[in-house]
């Protein structure tokens, strides 16, 4: 063979063993073992929920608002029911199908809260993710895929939620409509 095609195939098969160690799709488990380690390096104390929710009502001031949903919240009570509720969540992130229905239970009240926009959880995955970057220790821990790994969890908690809370909102709609036609 021509050293040239011999140095071409070798280049070429390089250049695919690169392109197949970044293209292979990662798996659950990675995630999980990523978001249930780096849960667990949080600082101790309030200030995970703290930060979250003043980097929530801070770029999101209209939710504080007089009638607003979180108008009157308080927030060390609300910040323990939401760490613990994430407690439970990473603690069963590897069979989040057994969780279905206490997912779908919490969804339900969020409708009930006034939650209406798939927007509130985009504010709500920023300030979560903002959360984590300035509490977990040591500050190295916090890498690409320690991030990614919250937003893979986080994309199927939030996308079970918002298909409940729909079907929730549009079965109201539907009852009301039919109460005004009769
Ligand atoms: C994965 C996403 C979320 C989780 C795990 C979560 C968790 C919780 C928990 C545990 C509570 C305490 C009451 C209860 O258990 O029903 C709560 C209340 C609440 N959440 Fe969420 N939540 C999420 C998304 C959102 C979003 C997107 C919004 C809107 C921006 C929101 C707004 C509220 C409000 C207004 C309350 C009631 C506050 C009060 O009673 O004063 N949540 N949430």
């Amino acid at each position: 063979m021509d050293a040239s095609i011999f140095c071409l195939c070798v280049l070429l098969g390089l250049g695919m063993f690169v392109w197949s160690l970044f293209s292979a799709p990662r798996k659950p488990a990675d995630a999980v073992r990523l978001v249930k380690s780096s849960w667990k390096r949080l600082t101790e104390g309030e200030e995970f929920t703290n930060t979250f929710y003043s980097d929530l009502w801070g770029k999101h001031p209209e939710l504080r608002k007089e009638g607003a949903m979180f108008a009157k919240t308080n927030m060390k009570s609300q910040g323990k029911m939401l760490h613990k509720t994430l407690d439970f969540v990473v603690g069963s992130c590897d069979r989040l199908e057994t969780i279905l229905d206490k997912v779908k239970e919490l969804a339900i009240r969020h409708v009930g809260y006034g939650v209406d926009k798939k927007e509130h959880f985009d504010w709500v995955a920023d300030s979560l993710l903002f959360a984590l970057e300035k509490d977990l220790t040591p500050k190295h821990f916090w890498t690409p895929e320690v991030k990614q790994a919250w937003i893979d969890i986080y994309t199927v908690l939030s996308g079970v939620m918002w298909t409940t809370m729909q079907k929730e909102i549009n079965a109201a709609n539907k009852s009301v409509s039919g109460k005004k036609t009769q």
